[in-house]
């Protein structure tokens, strides 16, 4: 059970929030203060076990030669959007060395000592390099068990002073993620039957905006009454995931959440709510939550590809034309769209529904 006198974060003001890897780290810490109470709601259900049906998409397939293999991957990848929103790369590319690196410097930054960090809690969520917990603490009633570490990446690269490799190594791992989008979306604008040039065009993919996220999910003296993060959908085309040996992300699949037991050297990938727009509602956004445990810390790097920032973004002309339908969502800036959703309280697929054309 939760305490009911919680010691931090209790006034929601983002001066008095503390992170939550020192708040984990205090000697006595049974329980967690109420702040962090979250319940699920019974009635989700588990699913069984899933996982095994997870889809897996072999990139080095979908830029294959061979036109029977590559058109075989597409199809693969269609199917894996359209009915999961979310699969498992292999064959991506990435050296699992540089994998195991950018997990490693993001344990290293946050070991730290805070005043080594970047300011905690900025204001302005489009502030390039952001240092938090929670999601928004200014606008939360229950605090999420998660600390962070935003930065924006791509078209401008960003990075904070320390550790000292972690520049280095984010920067080649974001490049290197880069590539693993553009071959993706090669593949949707072939199974959209949109030009590669004109999807790069109506995107603005050239300046692709491209946010690195460390996720630090310390352990968790209750972890049925807490949450790492709630469950919600990403913002901008496709999220990269990939963790230290700790499980701990669920996704949504027809009503029931999945654990997610990522195939060795695998890069997990979502489909994110900016794909669902452009798309017209084909390959719709996945909802999924990340749960945390008591025995180990766990760290995950998101990184999130959408398109430019300036770029408003609206379903695909061709797709209306070829398929003579109405736009399902009104067009939004990406910058606009990130503004509302960085700025809130995250929750499930709210920040979509505000663009969604409702008949
Ligand atoms: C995210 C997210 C899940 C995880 O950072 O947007 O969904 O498993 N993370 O860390
Ligand atoms: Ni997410």
């Amino acid at each position: 059970m939760a305490e009911t006198a919680p010691p931090l974060g209790a006034q929601h003001s983002a001066a008095s929030v503390t992170c939550v890897k020192k708040l984990s780290e205090s000697p006595d810490l049974n329980s967690i203060p109420s702040c962090y109470a979250y319940y699920t709601n019974p009635a989700e259900t588990m699913a069984s076990d899933h996982h095994d049906s997870i889809p897996t998409i072999d990139l080095s397939l979908l830029t294959s030669d061979n036109p029977d293999h590559r058109s075989k991957a597409i199809q693969d990848l269609d199917k894996a959007c359209e009915e999961w929103g979310f699969f498992m790369v292999v064959n991506h590319g990435i050296p699992e060395q540089l994998m195991r690196a950018v997990i490693d410097v993001a344990d290293e930054f946050f070991n730290l000592p805070e005043e080594e960090k970047p300011e905690f809690q900025p204001q302005n969520v489009l502030e390039p390099i952001r240092y938090g917990t929670s999601f928004n603490t200014a606008k939360e009633k229950v605090f999420w068990w998660r600390d962070f570490l935003k930065v924006f990446v791509h078209p401008q690269f960003h990075s904070p002073h320390k550790p000292q490799s972690l520049r280095e190594v984010v920067m080649e791992y974001c490049k290197r993620s880069r590539e693993v989008v553009r071959k993706l979306l090669k593949g949707i604008s072939e199974s959209l039957g949109i030009e590669e040039s004109e999807m790069e065009k109506s995107l603005g993919l050239n300046s692709s905006l491209q946010i690195f996220v460390a996720n630090l999910y310390p352990r968790c003296p209750n972890p049925d009454a807490a949450v790492g993060v709630a469950p919600h959908s990403d913002h901008g085309l496709f999220t990269l995931l990939i963790q230290n040996q700790v499980a701990g992300l669920h996704i949504q699949h027809k009503g029931n959440w999945v654990h997610v037991t990522p195939r060795p050297n695998s890069i997990l990938v979502n489909t994110a709510d900016h794909l669902e727009i452009f798309s017209n509602g084909k390959y719709k956004s996945v909802l999924h939550r990340a749960v945390v445990n008591n025995m180990k810390a766990r760290i995950s790097i998101a990184v999130a590809n959408g398109p430019s920032a300036d770029t408003v973004v609206s379903p695909a002309p061709h797709l209306l034309r070829t398929q003579d339908c109405r736009p399902a969502y009104v067009p939004m800036k990406y910058k606009d769209y990130l503004l509302t959703q960085q700025g809130s309280q995250l929750n499930g697929k709210s920040s979509l529904r505000q663009v969604q054309i409702q008949d």
